[in-house]
């Protein structure tokens, strides 16, 4: 994957540097970032969109998937938009000096602080979720006399779940305006109604890891027929149309993404489609991927340690990490593939599970991986595949401190997240002062 290569010692080499040098450096558990493979990513959805002249599209990176001040600032290089889903999340792209114009703002639940943030700091646009949402947002505007530019999340009644899409007749989420009950006809005149609300557009997700453009062609169609009629009973015309993320990435075999040019094809054929047979004019097109600019180019290397042997039934491999920093395959019995990044010239010739340390049963990271039989304490393990919500949604489970982040390309490393000590750990902690024990 990315740059990875296999050295004459037997090592897994990333962006030109040896693994086992890598975790012998900065410790493990390590998430190991190629950053070329984020480049590479973020130059092909560009070049996808770029191909259609006079386009106007923005292709804004969902930092939910992975957000340090370090990848926002190479996000922002390379000229991408950002989609934050909460004051953290801002915070951090506008200490990473992420330009505030290009900042989206999401969530379902977004606090009057939280607007506050993100108003004062003059983000781009706030993608508005709710009725609740659009009346506090249009006080909170008017109170400081500004205005600010909003798209509305509608919920258009597909869904992805992986590889097939489903229309579902009434839309159970808690996400956006369902467009099929009035709810969002309604919005769309309250929004513009709303003096300090500059409505620009329609936003919606319908679900992460697709494989298929057909889920992205239908919710497009169906929010194309509102659009017409929104034109001609409220003069609203869709400026901006953005279809949310979710490109699929190869997790493992099982995994069959498409390129990125054929999800952004796809879109734009049916937008420039519809635009036409409805005589409207063509809005620009944002997507917002996460998942597929950062997951493939992440890898988390392990040391090994215990190992148990139940005979006939499964070989138990297990590392100094886990759930904690790995919460994907407890979570969603997500699949992954391993190898043994300090045995990567020998045959994986041994089918054994991958366990990590933390104190459940369920906290095991592949169930049926293939490690060479050599495998032993003191081993590297690679977990390919981890770049996407892995460090994002890494927690301190069995107070297990989060591992540091490096980057590498080109033979060279940098730290961009320091591990955390056990001072770290406990530094919110605060003695009890409640009770007396000696009475
Ligand atoms: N835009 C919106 C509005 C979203 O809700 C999401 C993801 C994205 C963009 C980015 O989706 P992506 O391109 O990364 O698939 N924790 C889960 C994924 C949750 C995704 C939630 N929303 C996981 O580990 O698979």
């Amino acid at each position: 994957r990315g740059t990875q290569t296999i050295s004459a010692s037997g090592h897994l080499v990333i962006g030109g540097v040896d693994t086992v040098e890598l975790a012998r450096e900065y410790g493990t558990p390590l998430y190991v970032y190629d950053t070329a493979l984020i480049k590479e990513r973020i130059n092909q959805y560009k070049e996808a969109f770029a191909a259609y002249n006079g386009m106007d599209w923005q292709v804004a990176y969902a930092s939910k998937a992975f957000s340090t001040i370090a990848i926002l600032q190479l996000v922002n290089e390379f000229g991408l938009s950002l989609d934050v889903v909460s004051g953290g999340e801002l915070y951090t792209a506008l200490k990473a000096g992420f330009p505030a114009g290009r900042i989206h703002f999401h969530g379902n639940n977004k606090s009057d602080d939280e607007l506050i943030l993100a108003l004062d700091a003059n983000i781009g646009n706030v993608i508005v979720d709710n009725f609740y949402e659009l009346e506090r947002l249009e006080d909170l505007c008017a109170a400081k006399g500004r205005e600010m530019e909003i798209l509305l999340r509608v919920t258009p009644g597909v869904e992805a779940h992986t590889h097939e899409f489903i229309m579902t007749g009434h839309d159970d989420t808690k996400f956006g305006f369902n467009l099929d009950n009035g709810m969002a006809d309604q919005a769309v005149q309250l929004a513009l109604k709303a003096p300090h609300l500059i409505l620009k557009g329609i936003h919606c997700h319908i679900g992460s890891q697709i494989f298929e453009t057909e889920g992205f062609v239908r919710a497009i169609r169906v929010i194309f027929s509102y659009a017409e009629k929104w034109k001609r009973s409220f003069d609203f015309s869709m400026q901006v149309l953005n279809v949310g993320g979710g490109f699929g990435i190869r997790y493992t075999e099982e995994d069959h993404p498409l390129p990125v040019k054929n999800y952004i094809d796809s879109i734009v054929a049916v937008v420039t489609e519809e635009c036409k047979a409805r005589a409207l004019s063509v809005p620009a097109v944002w997507i917002e991927p996460g998942r597929s600019i950062v997951g493939e180019s992440g890898t988390t290397l392990y040391t090994v340690g215990a190992l148990k042997d139940i005979p006939g039934i499964r070989k138990y491999v297990s590392v100094d990490g886990g759930m904690a920093d790995n919460i994907r395959p407890a979570l969603y019995q997500a699949h992954y593939e391993a190898l043994c990044a300090s045995r990567a010239n020998e045959p994986a010739d041994q089918s054994v599970a991958i366990a990590g340390k933390c104190c459940e049963n369920g906290d095991v990271l592949i169930k049926k991986a293939n490690l060479p039989e050599s495998c032993r304490a003191g081993d590297i393990l690679a977990v390919l595949c981890t770049g996407a919500y892995g460090y994002s949604m890494a927690s301190h489970y069995n107070r297990l401190p989060n591992p540091a982040v490096v980057f590498v390309e080109n033979g060279e490393s940098q730290l961009v997240v320091r591990r955390e000590s056990y001072d770290d750990l406990i530094r919110m902690d605060q003695p009890l002062k409640m009770f007396s024990s000696h009475e």
